[in-house]
This record gives structure tokens, C-alpha cells and sequence, in this order.
């Protein structure tokens, strides 16, 4: 397998060409964004963290029945992963109240939902990614009623598998996005799960350990993922 030319440069990866059509790099970058790109930083070593939270995440929601585009780790920074047709909606969980829901309806932060809040959200920074629901994802031609019900079914395995991976780590999953893409025909899971795309506490503390730390000025930014990677791995 031959790394080949850039094909898109993106606000956290990069993503190569390789000397397969089918199969494409997703190199993690220490970049970090926040409120649509307004707030910018870096993270040292963020994308070391990122990938190999990624990496275990995805082998674990593949062993337990979801297709992903996870193929295999390639390097600190590399995954080598199924090239797809990115679905342009973000697919966002939620199980406990926090960010845009807070600001948009006024809720408590923590408030535990009654039952998990399922979003799309349009992926186009252009439009701030606005909130949509599966009429506007149909109706607007960016996935038919089909991978509409198809990204609810895994999205919502998906949150059950997750949420008893993180907890068997002493850490609560308050919220994630993910971002599912076309592969020969079926929607699979892309993109990456990490700090940055998760929200997650740790049971009893209520203490950060994700992009919040970077969003809110928390402090101990790199310490929040260090802490997730060190449990994920167990090393
Ligand atoms: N398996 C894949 N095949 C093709 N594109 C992908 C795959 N996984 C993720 N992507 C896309 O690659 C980009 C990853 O870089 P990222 O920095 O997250 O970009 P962005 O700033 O657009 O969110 C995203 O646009 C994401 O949708
Ligand atoms: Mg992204």
C-alpha cells in the first residue's frame, strides 16, 4: 500500500490517496476548532490521541456488529480506512444535556434526557451547520428514507455499545457525532470518535475529558485526552 497525493485537507485530518481507489489515509492533526472554527488552537499531540482512541473504538463497534471504514492503524498518526461518500449530515447523540442543547433550549447542563435525543445537523461550516430533522435530510436529497433508518439503527446500537465501553472505564458519554459514509452500496461509520467528538465525564467527579477542556478554557487540555487514551488502551 502506496500513500499517494492529498486529497483533502480538513479542519482536524488529512485525508491521502493511496495506489488503491478503494482505500484512503486519515491523518489525525494536532489542530483543534471550536464554534464553527471561530476559536482556534492547537493540542500537542492531539492527533496521536485521537488516532489511536479512534483506532480502538472502531475495532470495538466492529467486533460487536457495525460496519465501519476502519482497515487497520498505519503509524502514530495514520489510519488507514475505506474510502466513502461522506452522507453531509452529522449524526449527533445525546443522553444528557450539554452545548448547543443548553444554548438552544434552555436547559441545564447535565439534565439527564428521558430518553436519548437523536440530531442531523447539515455538515456545511458555510451554514453553521444548522439543525435539521430526516424531512429537510430527504427532502433536501442528502440521503434517502432508507439510510435515514439505517443511520438511526446503528447510531443508536452505536450509543448502547459506547456507553458501556466508556462506563466500564468509569467514564459517562454524555454526547457524541459521528458521520456515516456510502461504501459499495451500505452506509458505514467514519470519520473518527474521539475527545473531540464526544462529550465524557468521569463517573462520580463530573470532570471533563474531552474538547469542552478547549471550548471552555477548562486548563489541562492534553491531560483530558491523555486520561481517555491511558484508560481506552489501558496503558
Ligand atoms: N472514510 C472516509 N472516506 C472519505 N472521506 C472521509 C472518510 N472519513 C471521514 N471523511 C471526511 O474527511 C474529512 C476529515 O477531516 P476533518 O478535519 O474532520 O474535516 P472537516 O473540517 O471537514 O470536518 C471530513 O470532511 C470527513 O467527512
Ligand atoms: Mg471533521
Amino acid at each position: 500500500m502506496e500513500k499517494r497525493e492529498k486529497l483533502y485537507e480538513g479542519k482536524a485530518k488529512i485525508m491521502y490517496a493511496t495506489d488503491d481507489a478503494d482505500l484512503v489515509i486519515q491523518y489525525f492533526k494536532d489542530d483543534a476548532t471550536a464554534f464553527n472554527a471561530k476559536k482556534k488552537g492547537t493540542i500537542d499531540e492531539k492527533g496521536i490521541m485521537n488516532n489511536a482512541i479512534s483506532c480502538k473504538v472502531f475495532e470495538f463497534l466492529g467486533a460487536n456488529g457495525i460496519p465501519t471504514h476502519l482497515v487497520k492503524k498505519l503509524s502514530d498518526r495514520e489510519m488507514l480506512v475505506k474510502k466513502v461518500e461522506i452522507v453531509p449530515v452529522e449524526v449527533i447523540i445525546r443522553n444528557r444535556a450539554a452545548g448547543s442543547l443548553c444554548r438552544n433550549y434552555g436547559v441545564q447542563e447535565g439534565k439527564i434526557l428521558s430518553r436519548p435525543i437523536f440530531e442531523f445537523c447539515y455538515k456545511n461550516d458555510a451554514f453553521n451547520d444548522p439543525l435539521m430533522n430526516e424531512d429537510h435530510v430527504v427532502g433536501l436529497g442528502l440521503a434517502t428514507e432508507k439510510e435515514v433508518a439505517r443511520m438511526r439503527e446503528l447510531t443508536m446500537k452505536v450509543n448502547e455499545l459506547m456507553k458501556k465501553f466508556f462506563l466500564a472505564l468509569n467514564i459517562e458519554l454524555i454526547d457524541f457525532k459521528i458521520e456515516f459514509g456510502r461504501f459499495k452500496g451500505e452506509i458505514i461509520l467514519a470519520d473518527e470518535v474521539s475527545p473531540d467528538t464526544c462529550r465524557l465525564w468521569e463517573v462520580g467527579t463530573g470532570v471533563r475529558l474531552d474538547k469542552d477542556r478547549f471550548r471552555q478554557d477548562l486548563g489541562n487540555i492534553k491531560e483530558g485526552y491523555q486520561e481517555v487514551l491511558k484508560r481506552v488502551t489501558g496503558k
